[in-house]
């Protein structure tokens, strides 16, 4: 949905309210008990996938059972009765995830839909099928709270996983006073949002987390720089990048000139990899027009993802703005439904 830039700086800077918001949606929900359950699948694209790869993140050392997230037509061959599936689209009409959707009735899983109508909610009120309706009008990429929170309630619901609220008041008092920081209202020199989309402006961002906890910033990091400021951005994670992506810093030298380097840290990395960000720091220094250093902060893992998604953003939107570009509309995504329809 298009929005101007002022709709959008309004939905960042409510994204604390969002994640309250959501986490309620979720737990009114009622979601049935599934008999021995051995996955849970997030079957959803683009912005309504990004809420699973946080899931899959955040319960990678709380859940004993794994989270897989499918973004594709198809579910995979593992899917069955024992399998919990969260059937996420913002619209609620994206083709994949409806077919998936199907895939997941025929194979008899346990599905949560969570959408803001469409196709998706009308098909899931006739099947009976749980629906988490979060508020329309939003970009997706601007609904994270709305695309993952719910999922993390409904867990909780279930008895997987446990201090879900807590940790939600937490993230929000953190969003809030980080939308001070990150705001239009402040400064460039007290403003690592907007310092960043200025290291950004003209270069080509490389987004390196690390496997287990800021992989998914990365990923989120890039798909924001594309879709809001119209720009190509990579991202990767460590410990894999230093086993090929690292030798690529050599040639053409004025090429690797051009690229801006983020480095995402978080207290849950482990120590062995922390040591790998900063020999890879010393290697690119000097080849690369800069690196960006930044840590996660906060205490519950929630509020740690969340510290740098939320830098992210703000950095996408501020790199629009240096390019002169709406942030909203996404055309060729757009473009791209309709010429499938
Ligand atoms: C993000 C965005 C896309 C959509 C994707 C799937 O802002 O516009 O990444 O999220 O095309 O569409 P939905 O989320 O409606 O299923």
């Amino acid at each position: 949905s298009a929005m101007d830039s002022t709709g959008y700086f309004a939905a960042l800077a409510e994204l604390g309210t969002q994640c309250r918001n959501a986490y309620m949606l979720g737990r009114e929900t009622r979601v049935p008990a599934v008999a021995d359950l051995s996955t849970v699948v997030v079957t959803g694209l683009g912005g309504s996938a990004i809420g699973g790869d946080l899931l899959r993140v955040y319960c990678q050392e709380r859940l004993r059972v794994p989270v897989t997230v499918n973004r594709d037509y198809t579910l995979p061959a593992f899917v069955g009765k024992k399998t919990l599936v969260f059937a996420v689209s913002y619209s609620g009409n994206t083709e994949e995830t409806l077919s998936a959707y199907q895939q997941a009735r025929e194979k008899g899983a346990t599905i949560v839909a969570l959408t803001s109508g469409g196709k998706l909610a009308a098909l899931a009120a006739a099947d009976g099928v749980p629906v988490i309706r979060v508020p329309a009008g939003l970009a997706p990429r601007a609904a994270t709270g709305y695309l993952f929170i719910p999922m993390l309630a409904v867990l909780e619901g279930l008895g997987m996983l446990d201090g879900i609220e807590a940790e939600v008041e937490e993230l929000a008092r953190e969003l809030a006073h980080y939308a001070t920081t990150y705001g239009l209202g402040s400064p460039v020199a007290q403003n690592p949002a907007k310092q960043l989309a200025l290291n950004f402006k003209g270069r080509l961002p490389i987004i390196w987390g690390a496997s287990g906890t800021t992989e998914v910033v990365a990923q989120r990091w890039k798909g924001q720089i594309n879709e809001n400021a119209k720009a190509p951005a990579y991202w990767n994670a460590f410990p894999e990048l230093n086993h090929n992506e690292i030798v690529g810093f050599e040639e053409p030298a004025e090429l690797i000139r051009q690229l801006w380097v983020v480095i995402l840290r978080d207290k849950g990395d482990h120590v062995r990899v922390g040591y790998r960000m900063e020999i890879t720091r010393r290697v690119i220094e000097g080849k690369v027009a800069g690196v960006t250093e930044v840590t996660s902060t906060g205490e519950g893992m929630l509020a740690r993802l969340y510290s740098l998604i939320y830098l992210g953003d703000w950095a996408s939107v501020y790199l629009a703005m240096l390019y002169g570009i709406d942030p909203g509309p996404v055309k060729v995504i757009d473009y791209l439904k309709g010429e499938l329809a």
